[in-house]
């Protein structure tokens, strides 16, 4: 592995997190899949060699659980879901190199032969421990199969997940007051010889691997608390039958459902080695060996276990690290977490059976908000993002270009692109380029539609329409740079929108595919003629969201009617996910006193961009940040340390109080106050792209 910015001369692979097999896929999934299939195409354009695997994960109690209330065999019901995925999958056009699953026997071999390792190195240790067992069914009752309270916060608890308090991962007989799921039976504890992965013996080796590890802040400094503290041993198998078995005769136990999934993306990127073979994509040379780029892209539930746990493993059982981890926010509905078992979800199949072209959700889910942040989804707001952006912006840039290039020249007009244009392009490319190198799959994603809205200023300011009679040759240079802006265009956005790129592609007359070319096709100059173009996009209409609108209430009531009932059927449910803040009554009380307009006007807010961002010594959360308001540049103290990276600051788009009185902070002076909403510091930013010193009313 390099950590030199991409594009590196070693080989790259995307992964991101295995779904259980366990339900259907809704769009808080496809946000990790579209968001990785998004950086592995970007990447390619770069000129990376790179392969995005990914795969269903098979195992695990909850899928033990619901397939006995079905009445089938777990391998059965997990194959069906796994075949629906890869069909979803196909449907947003998430373009994997293998899809496999975790009971392949690539994986199965492999992940025995990886715990065999981490025996042989003095990693794992048998001990006593107390399970959860129903004595009435005379059965262990491992992870979800056993309900109980968290020892650490004292809410309600699963077996292997404190998932409505703490967010804590549970260790075996860590639940106090257990009862079985499956019966309601209070449970008892009793004593089992079980595995564990010594964590300890790695402290070290995490403390210096994360801070080498690159990636979106939330997955680089939440580890931390984990890693500085005591590393306990980690439980790694399981008193199941459904799962892996543990690699010697002599114990019938299987392998805890985290050790095999994660091993699935050495194993998912091995079959596609071997089926394309060693010379096209070598899996050693990115797993082994010297080492190639591994990044991993997942949702912000499982960040321990890809900076902990799995890091671990890869160093004891002699593997490559990975470069990055990239962790996206949760999708939410309303503020609160999807549920697949209370049906609050937006379902994939659901987009798809709406007719909606695939990209426009991909554009949605990769660009509306950073990649870390959650996003609450409402067919509003993602109504208006297409409307403005795809149909407003882009789309009609290129289709008001290719027509008008059309009809006067019946294709590209017989001149060079300006350089005035040609520099633009350039810039598009290396914002592009800059976006990938942050991990900001938004930024990559931005700089088409940011020079999708240039090209509609230029055309506007130059108005070709008048000049065809007065001034043909500028009229004719015109266009030509608005031809060329289209192409760079196809290119730039190919990574968000395939099927759109490949549209625009052929309508500016060229021939094959457009995923074949890297970003020096941006300013290569497209052919001579091509036909009339058709719209890219249609507009949604308003109808169509108030019907979805209405759907999506009745569901979301639904699943409220279902909370507050009481009746609580998600300890088997394989992807809740409750996002942070979603409890209303965790908000703060709205302040009843009321303050005049005037009172109002009295503040002075500004847009600043943040020039530079530096820890202040013995303060761990604050920064020292140098702020351009436009009128000068302000010393600002603010605490944006904890999710926040300092390095990743300058540039930034921030609100500022600029009239607040001045205080001092750990002996720095600060001279004004950045807004950012909650604890965790998520900075308020512009939307579109006023200028600095404008004033924010
Ligand atoms: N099987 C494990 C991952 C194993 S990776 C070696 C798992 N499965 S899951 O089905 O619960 O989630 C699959 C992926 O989707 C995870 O990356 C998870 O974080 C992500 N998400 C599931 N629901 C999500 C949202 N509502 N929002 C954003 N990401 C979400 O975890
Ligand atoms: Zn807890």
């Amino acid at each position: 592995m390099s950590h030199d910015d991409f594009p590196t001369d070693e080989t790259a692979v995307v992964t991101c997190g295995l779904p259980y097999a366990n339900g259907d896929l809704h769009i808080g999934h496809l946000r990790g899949n579209i968001g990785a299939d998004v950086y592995a195409r970007a990447l390619r354009r770069l000129g990376q060699r790179t392969a995005y695997v990914c795969g269903s994960d098979m195992h695990g109690t909850p899928i033990a659980v619901n397939a006995d209330k079905e009445g089938v065999d777990p391998e059965e019901f997990a194959l069906r879901y796994h075949e629906q995925y890869k069909e979803t999958f196909d449907g947003f056009d998430v373009d994997f190199q293998n899809y496999g699953h975790t009971r392949e026997p690539s994986n199965v071999e492999l992940t025995q032969d990886i715990v065999r390792t981490l025996e042989d190195g003095g990693h794992i240790v048998e001990k006593e421990i107390q399970v959860a067992w129903d004595p009435i069914e005379d059965q262990p009752l491992p992870d979800r199969y056993v309900e109980g309270t968290c020892p650490y916060c004292g809410e309600k608890a699963r077996g292997d997940e404190c998932d409505e308090g703490c967010g804590r991962h549970l260790e075996p007989g860590e639940v106090e007051d257990p009862t079985s799921v499956i019966t309601g039976n209070p449970a008892e504890y009793r004593e089992r010889a079980h595995k564990f992965f010594r964590l300890s013996d790695f402290q070290e080796y995490l403390q210096e691997f994360i801070d080498r590890l690159e990636g979106t802040d939330n997955a680089r400094n939440q580890p931390r608390e984990w890693i500085e503290g005591e590393l306990k041993d980690w439980c790694i198998t399981r008193d199941l039958d459904w799962g892996i078995d543990y690699p010697d005769e002599e114990v019938d136990l299987v392998l805890y459902v985290w050790v095999d999934a994660p091993i699935e993306y050495i194993a998912s990127t091995k079959d596609y080695s071997e089926r394309v073979g060693r010379e096209e994509y070598d899996w050693e040379s990115v797993w082994k060996d010297e080492g190639g780029e591994i990044v991993h892209v997942i949702g912000p539930d499982i960040i321990q276990h890809h900076t902990v746990f799995w890091p671990a493993m890869l160093k004891g059982a002699g593997y490559n690290e990975p470069r990055a981890v990239m962790a996206s926010g949760f999708v939410t509905l309303r503020g609160k977490g999807f549920s697949t078992s209370r049906n609050r979800a937006v379902w994939a199949e659901e987009y798809l059976d709406e007719g909606f072209d695939p990209d426009l959700l991909r554009f949605y889910l990769a660009t509306n908000s950073g990649f870390q942040q959650d996003l609450d989804f409402s067919w509003g707001r993602f109504q208006e993002r297409v409307n403005s952006e795809l149909v407003g912006t882009l789309g009609n840039f290129v289709y008001r270009s290719l027509l008008f290039a059309h009809r006067e020249y019946e294709g590209t007009p017989e001149v060079d692109v300006s350089d005035d244009v040609a520099h633009r392009i350039e810039s598009a490319i290396d914002d592009f380029a800059a976006g990938i190198n942050d991990y900001s799959v938004r930024k990559a994603g931005n700089a088409a539609i940011e020079l999708a809205r240039f090209g509609n200023e230029y055309i506007q300011r130059n108005e070709p329409w008048k000049l065809t009679d007065e001034s043909p040759e500028e009229a004719a240079q015109v266009i030509r740079d608005c031809v060329q802006v289209a192409k760079a265009i196809a290119v730039l956005f190919q990574p968000i929108a395939p099927g759109t790129a490949q549209r625009l592609w052929e309508q500016l007359g060229e021939s094959g595919d457009v995923a074949e070319t890297t970003l020096d096709a941006a300013l290569e100059s497209p052919p001579a003629s091509f036909d009339a173009p058709a719209e890219l996009f249609e507009k949604i209409e308003d109808d169509h969201v108030a019907e979805l609108n209405e759907r999506l209430e009745v569901r979301s009531a639904e699943a409220e009617d279902d909370e507050s009932d009481g009746s609580d059927d998600d300890a088997d449910d394989g992807d809740e996910t409750e996002a942070g803040a979603d409890d209303h009554e965790d908000l703060e009380p709205l302040v009843d006193e009321r303050i005049s307009f005037d009172e109002f006007q009295g503040l002075d807010l500004r847009v600043g961009e943040i020039v530079s961002a530096d820890p202040i010594e013995g303060a761990d959360k604050l920064l020292r940040l140098e702020v351009d308001i436009g009128h000068e540049v302000r010393q600002i103290v603010a605490g944006l340390a904890q999710l926040h990276d300092a390095d990743s600051l300058p540039g930034t788009r921030v609100v500022v109080v600029a009239n607040l009185e001045r205080a001092e902070l750990f002996g720095v002076e600060s001279n004004g106050m950045v807004l950012a909403a909650g604890d965790d510091a998520d900075l308020l930013t512009t939307h579109g792209d006023a200028p600095v010193g404008t004033k924010v009313r």
